[in-house]
């Protein structure tokens, strides 16, 4: 059986001016410098700051990400970023398909598989974000829902070296609610059944995050679930405190 490492991801969203972005990435490397983390620490910013923050975690084993990309290399895309501008300003993952992305800017699955793959071209991990409504939730679609996000959303080329999966249930995000410890469980067991008949052995290294309200608090139980391979944090990420207390549950 595949042994994954742990990986907490850090989503600025759409936060953070220079100097106080600059002050909460220092404290970040700050706490990760000299330490032989057991797991992979990767904080995603707005794209402003990206060559900022590349410096304050020069030193230390945190890496860096984008929230999106565009599918294309490059080219008449106004307002767009390409996988291969975020790798050149030292991104080595890469946010595609978040709920905010699918419901703010209409992306379905077919595009997010699109910018997974332009990730993967770029030499980048994708971080493909699935995730059921509230409605769907309430209607007892969820593995439905998320099976077919899988499926539909990863490229040919995804395996374990390339891609990661969030799962974020549209519901629990930045609302402060969580599903139960075994509603999550269930959806990442499902997850992983999806993956190993629809996508092959190549996914057994695939991680599979849970996101949606991780908190300092609820960050060790969570993490304790089984086949939950780290976590996708929103709000918690914005409080170097509270987020290094959610990096050390994972490298408990
Ligand atoms: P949250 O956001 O932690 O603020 O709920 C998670 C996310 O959207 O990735």
């Amino acid at each position: 059986m595949a042994v994954r490492r742990k990986l907490i991801a850090g989503n600025w969203k759409m936060n953070g001016l220079r100097e106080e972005a600059i002050a909460q990435a220092g404290d970040i490397a700050a706490k990760a410098m000299g330490q032989d983390l057991a797991c992979d620490v990767v904080i995603c910013p707005p794209t402003t700051l990206l060559a900022k923050i590349d410096r304050a975690f020069d030193a230390s084993s945190v890496a860096l990400g984008g929230q999106d990309c565009h599918a294309a290399e490059k080219g008449a895309h106004t307002g767009d970023i390409s996988a291969e501008m975020l790798f050149d300003a030292g991104c080595r993952y890469v946010i595609v398909g978040h709920s905010e992305r699918r419901t703010d800017h209409g992306e379905g699955n077919a595009t997010v598989r699109e910018k997974a793959a332009a990730a993967h071209r770029a030499g980048m991990t994708a971080i493909v974000c699935v995730g059921e409504t509230g409605a769907e939730h309430d209607a007892g679609e969820t593995l439905n829902v998320v099976a077919r996000q899988v499926v539909e959303s990863l490229p040919p080329q995804a395996d374990g070296a390339n891609t990661v999966i969030a799962y974020e249930p549209v519901w629990a995000i930045g609302s402060g609610r969580t599903p139960t410890l075994d509603e999550i469980a269930a959806v990442h067991g499902h997850i992983r059944a999806t993956l190993a008949t629809a996508c092959g052995a190549t996914t057994e290294g695939m991680r599979v995050l849970y996101g949606g309200s991780v908190k300092g608090a609820n960050a060790a139980e969570i993490l304790a679930v089984e086949a939950v391979d780290g976590a996708l944090v929103g709000g918690a990420s914005l409080k170097a405190d509270e987020f290094w207390q959610i990096v050390s549950a994972a490298a408990a």
